[in-house]
């Protein structure tokens, strides 16, 4: 993971080349972003995505996430974003509004999985649709027919569309009916993750296709906002 400072992004930092390189930056700011600021600097990342529900902005690209809306307080297993939705789509950028740090997220960066793990997947697909705490909050009916009727597979190991890097890609969290054994990945995961400890206004930008995440159940009242995008 890299770490920025938001007084810096004015000097021209390339935020972008270096997601790529590292999958995970954080970005420190001693004081809130305002809605505009957030939006400009995932504007910045890629093409924003147009979503429909808990939407900020007129754009309505920036989403706002809280245990009362788009997410719950349970535990979300380890995932990467848009595995059920097709193409490359990539990129989260969350900012912390408020109480982030009531739970930790943990990321793993699966381009750097050990050739053996990988070998042992070579020849595995995962098919993948939303789980079940998702539907109500994160979609509307329309899109999880659209989401069911695409059936998106993906096999374990892909190459990174501009970085050409080999991922070990397995959404344990969203896949469905699979007879492989996941518990090699888990563990080589849980071993190997970084585990972030929110700080107030902290932005944190990843790309999806590299880094496996999870986040912990909590009590109290987390509010972020997110923006996904694609590069
Ligand atoms: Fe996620």
């Amino acid at each position: 993971m890299e770490t920025v400072n938001y007084g810096e992004l004015e000097s021209g930092i390339d935020l972008r080349s270096r997601l790529l390189k590292t999958g995970l930056v954080r970005i420190r700011s001693h004081r809130p972003l305002k809605l505009k600021e957030f939006e400009s600097l995932a504007q910045s990342l890629g093409k924003p995505l147009v979503t429909t529900k808990h939407v900020l902005n007129e754009n309505r690209t920036v989403q706002e996430l809280s245990n009362n809306g788009l997410f719950g307080e349970g535990e979300v297993e380890w995932h990467h974003d848009w595995s059920y939705g097709r193409g490359n789509y990539f990129g989260t950028v969350l900012c912390n509004v408020k109480n982030a740090h009531l739970s930790e997220t943990w990321f793993c960066d699966m381009s750097k999985a050990p050739t053996e793990l990988k070998n042992l997947y070579k020849s595995s697909v995962g098919r993948y649709y939303p789980p079940q705490h998702l539907h109500n909050t994160c979609f509307t009916e329309k899109q999880l027919r659209i989401l069911e009727k695409q059936k998106v597979e993906r096999p374990f190991i892909i190459k990174h569309h501009v970085t050409d890097e080999e991922i070990l890609y397995c959404s344990i969290g969203s896949i469905m009916d699979t007879e492989e054994d996941l518990t090699p990945i888990s563990d080589w995961v849980e071993e190997n993750c970084i585990k972030y400890k929110w700080e107030p206004h902290d932005i944190l930008l990843w790309d999806n296709l590299k880094m496996i995440h999870k986040r912990f159940a909590f009590e109290g009242t987390r509010f972020l906002w997110r923006t996904q995008f694609l590069i």
